[in-house]
């Protein structure tokens, strides 16, 4: 499924699922803005997917800033003339027992993985409804989905809070042509779960039917298809990525 001819943004894509997606979709045509608070890693990033010959620009965003997300749109519009597809992947987990959770723990949490998804939406709106086939993709968590094993109820919380502002924004924004779906990756490859100890690695992958962690190129596939014209129908669904641990 081709993607050429789109612009697509990536948030938090200097590395893990959100450079796996950003790699896929330039690879599959489209013109790609890696965004992310680590503005050196996406720039390099952006070079490595420039010397592929595929069309990359990178830049700073910090996604619980609204100013920082309307530059960071001004900025991609201004490269690219157009926004079609945008994929708020930015976020960060934490693993707190329940007791130890703070208000300033829980407050970042939510800031980055909920209000940032959010206002991103609500920001590229003006943009996105000028584009004929335009997407938003919101990584969740499988931890949204079913409660989380090793994930502080922060992180659950904010997974939760995005599948649901997903089916919301999909009604909304239907009558704009504008797909809004969410992804739940359960356990996937990326710097992020370093956090979590061998041990805890190893409960989780015994959890697994399929018996295989994630990677981020099956979630970076699976965003490749609802971008593309092929599901112009599909919204509001929260998408599995699991390995079996959660089926429902
Ligand atoms: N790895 C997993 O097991 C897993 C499972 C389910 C869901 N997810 C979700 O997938 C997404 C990507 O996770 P990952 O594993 O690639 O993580 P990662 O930590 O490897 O990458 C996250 C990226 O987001 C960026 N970022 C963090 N805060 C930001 C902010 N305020 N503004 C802009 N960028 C910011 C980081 O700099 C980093 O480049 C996250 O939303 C995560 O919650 C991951």
């Amino acid at each position: 499924m081709s993607l050429s001819g789109k612009t697509a943004l990536v948030t938090g894509s200097a590395q893990g699922i959100g450079l796996a997606i950003a790699t896929k979709l330039a690879r599959d045509g489209a013109r790609v803005a890696l965004f992310d608070m680590n503005a050196d890693q996406a720039a390099a990033a952006a070079d490595g997917l420039t010397a592929e010959g595929l069309t990359a620009i990178s830049g700073f965003v910090n996604v619980v800033d609204i100013a920082s997300i309307k530059d960071m749109l001004v900025s991609v519009v201004g490269s690219f003339g157009k926004l079609d597809i945008v994929v708020n992947n930015a976020g960060i987990l934490s693993s707190t027992p329940v007791q130890e959770i703070s208000e300033s723990e829980w407050d970042r949490i939510m800031a980055v993985n909920l209000k940032g998804t959010f206002f991103v939406c609500q920001q590229a709106f003006p943009y996105l409804k000028e584009s004929p086939q335009p997407r938003i993709i919101n990584m969740a968590s499988l931890a949204g989905r079913m409660g989380g094993y090793e994930s502080s109820l922060a992180y659950v919380a904010s997974k939760g809070g995005i599948i649901s502002l997903t089916y919301g924004l999909s009604r909304q924004y239907a009558p704009y042509g504008i797909t809004v779906n969410s992804i739940c990756p359960g356990p996937t490859e990326t710097p992020m779960i370093r956090q979590w100890s061998d041990e805890q690695l190893a409960g989780l992958l015994a959890r697994i039917p399929i018996g295989k962690i994630c990677k981020p190129e099956h979630i970076a596939h699976t965003v490749a298809y609802l971008a593309s014209d092929a599901a112009e129908v599909v919204t509001g669904i929260a998408f599995d990525i699991n390995g079996g641990i959660y089926v429902g």
